[in-house]
């Protein structure tokens, strides 16, 4: 099953192509050419317009006095609830202070203390402060610059972009081989191609563009989940989105990527109000206003609900020096009309990470040999039903190294692709009604009933074909193929449990101890099985 378009008009090659140039695939790029092999990177927008730019708070890690990979690790299994296999929390763990380091070697510059040591904050679900973050609010984009001028200066490694993957290509055998892309380029780069490699390695970031609102870019369709899905590969705990607490409310009528405000105000003291001025996360949780972000999200909601308003506040007046620490938040705030030094900040929630996706081993294999997964288009185990805050800069810089050294030590000749006939493709105009249906329906609460009406509207939307290949429509089909492995892991999962909330089935259950994987065949039916965790 490949989705419709055009015949390819031009061939590339490299010994492994990444797709996607977040913090996933920079690391992976970079640490391919450590063992001399030949990179082709693709992005779909600009080379620095994917979501690690947009990441405020930091990278955790257990660096500061006193703190250890143990703790790190307890923060990050309470936060997953059940669902996180101990070898991946343990690999993220252990092998993230020296993955930081690398990064730092590799340019990357952190806020420091006072004393000239590394400031470290502390974020929702951490019991010790961990996070490095720099610029303020502003780590991502640091992340990102630092190894895009490492990328950028090594000639082993083609960038194109504004180069969206469409379809894995495979070999006889069954080995993903290549990819074909639309490339919207210059000379002989220009429209669909095909791209051959020895292994494929998919670090496109996330899905958040499924729901109305969403912390992440507009680029954030889960093309990268999506070309897996249709390459056979198994994905795993995709029921399990997680919904920030915090993004600047400003309208209902506002759609797509809004502000964030990160978890690390709250770290530095500001607290959460509902209508009648409570502070109404005490006695909720013991972190409180810092419990795991799915218990704030819930609670949030909750409020919402009792109050009839669409958001509440978050009072941040008492931090000192706020557009120092924020420039970020401070400068959306003010650009919204809100001055957080003298008023409080109305916040939602909304969609902000895919805590699952394509299943992987500790090397980043997929089920389908010669492809690999990388940052939130993975899922490793490590976050189970929750990530822990700040833990997915981290699990890309880990993985992504992880990942390049398994390919190193097997990485087969290049095998040629065959032609798979099946095609489909959606029209762009289902892509609103859909991510309504997404965020009634199957967003920070379901039920039966709801996810049962979501996934009408979506079968209802699945006969809106399209026959013009283009950027929108292969979004278009792209959103819809996950929104739909969502709904169905949701009706599957009937507890509540990370961030799955399930209003008719209200309690975590052991018998849910599992995972749910589900896959696509040739034909276009889906399959499910549970997994045990490890
Ligand atoms: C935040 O800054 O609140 C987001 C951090 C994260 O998603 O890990």
């Amino acid at each position: 099953m490949k989705l419709l378009s055009g015949t390819p008009g031009w061939t590339t090659t490299a010994d492994v192509i990444v797709i996607g140039s977040g913090v996933a695939g920079l690391t992976t790029a970079l640490n391919l050419r450590s063992h001399n092999l030949s990179v082709l990177l693709v992005t779909k927008a600009r080379i620095d317009e994917g979501s690690t730019k947009w990441a405020q708070g930091g990278i955790a890690a257990a660096l500061g006095p006193g703190d250890t990979p143990d703790q790190h690790k307890k923060d990050t299994l309470a936060a997953g609830a059940g669902l996180c296999d101990l070898a991946a929390v343990d690999v993220l763990v252990s092998e993230g202070p020296e993955a930081v380091r690398k990064l730092i070697a590799r340019g990357a510059v952190f806020d420091k203390s006072e004393t000239g040591e590394i400031a470290l904050t502390r974020e929702g679900g951490h019991l010790r402060n961990r996070i490095l973050h720099a610029g303020g609010d502003a780590t991502g984009a640091e992340v990102s610059r630092a190894l895009l001028a490492a990328v950028q200066g090594d000639p082993g490694i083609e960038i194109i972009e504004h180069a969206l993957a469409i379809d894995a290509l495979k070999s006889a055998s069954g080995r993903v081989c290549g990819v074909t892309l639309h490339v919207i380029g210059k000379g002989s780069l220009d429209g669909v191609g095909r791209a051959l490699s020895r292994a494929v390695v998919v670090a496109a970031g996330g899905l958040g563009q499924v729901y109305s609102q969403t912390t992440n870019p507009a680029v954030s369709t889960g093309d990268g989940v999506a070309l897996a899905l249709r390459a056979g590969a198994d994905v795993a705990d995709v029921e399990f989105v997680q919904f920030h607490p915090t993004v600047l409310w400003r309208d209902l009528a506002n759609r797509g990527q809004q502000p964030l405000i990160s978890e690390a105000v709250r770290g530095e003291g500001a607290i959460l109000l509902n209508h009648l001025d409570e502070q109404f996360m005490a006695g909720k949780h013991p972190q409180a206003d810092l419990a795991p972000r799915d218990v704030v999200a819930k609670e949030i909601f909750n409020q919402m609900q009792i109050s009839g308003q669409p958001h509440l506040w978050l009072d941040a007046r008492k931090i000192t020096d706020f557009a120092k620490r924020f420039p970020t938040i401070y400068t959306s705030c003010i650009a919204n009309g809100i001055d957080p030094t003298v008023e409080k900040i109305p916040v939602a929630p909304a969609s902000h990470y895919a805590s699952g996706g394509v299943r992987v081993d500790l090397n980043g294999k997929s089920s389908v040999a010669g492809l690999y997964i990388c940052g939130e288009s993975a899922c490793t185990g490590a976050h189970g039903a929750n990530r822990l805050a700040s833990n997915s800069l981290l699990e890309g810089l880990v993985f992504g190294a992880r990942i390049a050294d398994a390919l190193a030590n097997d990485l087969p000749g290049q095998e040629q692709p065959i032609e798979d006939t099946k095609t489909v493709l959606l029209d762009p105009k289902i892509v609103l009604p859909l991510q309504i249906a997404m965020s009634e329906g199957a967003g920070v609460m379901r039920s039966e009933s709801s996810l049962r009406k979501t996934m009408q509207t979506l079968q209802e939307l699945s006969k809106l074909t399209s026959n013009q290949p283009r950027i929108e429509a292969w979004e278009a089909s792209n959103l819809h193929l996950l929104a739909t492995a969502i709904v169905r892991s949701a009706l599957e999962r009937t507890e509540t449990r990370g961030s799955h909330w399930r209003s008719d089935f209200p309690n975590i259950s052991d018998k849910w101890e599992s995972r749910v994987i589900e896959s696509v065949d040739e034909d276009g039916n889906w399959h499910k099985r549970l997994e045990q965790v490890k």
